[in-house]
């Protein structure tokens, strides 16, 4: 059970007043945990987070599970709850006893992908049923007295694009932000964000924050987002795993600040591990951390053997075995003042924003 201190209702209440510009971590199932959010909080320039996305009848059932994935901890507010689920019933049950357990934000999941959640009527199925979704919407802000909010994305597919109307029709039912990422369902996670219709979802909603997302993974496509819709805030998801320190550099918009070391990487890549072992325990938190590691080291130079070691990593043991073993072989890459040879930077990572 978590108190909703006054802090941070009203921390909450100007991330809502759209006049604060907010920097918030997307939800991503596997990776914002709870740990993970609180370490990432400590870096500051974090205004709000997410759960990873929880069903809402597994709460209502009690699963170990759910109940896990709704933690929350007073040194990661205001943080919402992401619910997802395709029986309105259902979604007010399990809002109503997040809101008793001390909750101060819940928000819908209207965009995964994913077959699963698509089954039970969840996700961006709901962008197959408007106005089931809007009822949705409403049912929710009556139910609970603590904000509402949604994430959702431009359609199912081209030829549906109906989030303009969706966004509007949400701030009329008492939603107090949307965030919306750029693709329609048919995209995935790849293709290019489209800024023309997130710039009309906020034409259509003016009177409620919308937050851009997709593709944000610099400071400069940052700004892009920002100036080119009109958004009163950013939601970065996996830019926030390949550079953790992506919402401080927004805040003092300083793409030329120093970037992090190598040290520093791999101080944070320690700090990621050990933080999920305390957590999950040492077994559960190193297999988790086998598909997070290539966030962290696609930065480092070349890493492809690094990740298949890491990927078979079973204890912080092994882990700091690996990591040692990296740096003797890595400083074949590096130059006389002991930084990368230009041949071995890395990549930047792919953006569709670059594009505009
Ligand atoms: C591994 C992964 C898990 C995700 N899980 C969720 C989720 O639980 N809820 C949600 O609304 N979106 C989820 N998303 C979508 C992200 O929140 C975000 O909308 C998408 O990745 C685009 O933003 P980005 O380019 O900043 O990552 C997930 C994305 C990824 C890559």
């Amino acid at each position: 059970m978590i108190s909703r201190t006054n802090t941070t209702l009203s921390k909450q209440k100007s991330l809502f007043s759209k006049k604060y510009f907010t920097l918030a971590l997307a939800p991503m199932a596997g990776y914002t945990n709870l740990p993970f959010r609180r370490l990432i909080r400590s870096l500051g320039g974090v205004d709000l987070t997410f759960t990873e996305l929880v069903n809402a009848r597994s709460l209502i059932e009690n699963k170990k599970e759910a109940l896990q994935l709704s933690s929350l901890s007073q040194d990661d507010m205001p943080c919402g709850i992401q619910l997802f689920g395709g029986v309105i019933n259902e979604m007010i049950e399990a809002a109503k006893i997040l809101e008793s357990q001390g909750a101060s934000l819940i928000d819908i999941n209207m965009g995964c992908p994913a077959p699963k959640v698509l089954k039970g009527g969840g996700g961006s199925a709901l962008l197959k049923e408007p106005f089931f979704a809007i009822q949705m919407a409403e049912a929710l802000v009556k139910s609970v007295s603590i904000p509402i909010t949604i994430k959702t994305r431009l359609g199912f597919d081209s030829e549906h694009i109906i989030a303009p109307m969706l966004a509007h029709a949400f701030q009329e039912s008492g939603i107090q932000a949307i965030t919306i990422h750029g693709r329609t369902r048919e995209q995935g996670f790849s293709g290019t964000v489209n800024l023309e219709i997130i710039q009309q979802v906020v034409e259509a909603a003016p009177k409620i924050p919308i937050f851009g997302n997709g593709d944000i993974t610099t400071v400069k496509n940052a700004l892009i987002m920002k100036n080119k819709t009109g958004c009163s805030g950013l939601s970065i998801g996996r830019g926030a795993l390949y550079n953790p320190w992506i919402f401080n550099q927004i805040k003092s918009s300083s793409a030329h600040s120093s970037p992090p070391s190598f040290e520093d990487r791999l101080q944070w890549m320690e700090n990621h591990l050990k933080a999920l072992i305390e957590y999950y325990g040492e077994t559960s938190a190193c297999c988790q951390f086998r598909k997070i590691a290539p966030f962290y080291t696609r930065r480092m130079g070349p890493s492809r053997e690094v990740n298949r070691a890491l990927s078979q990593c079973s204890s912080f043991a092994q882990y700091l075995e690996i990591i040692e073993n990296y740096k003797g072989k890595r400083i074949l890459f590096l130059d006389e003042n002991g930084e990368l040879k230009p041949t071995y930077y890395p990549q930047p990572v792919h953006s569709s924003l670059d594009f505009y």
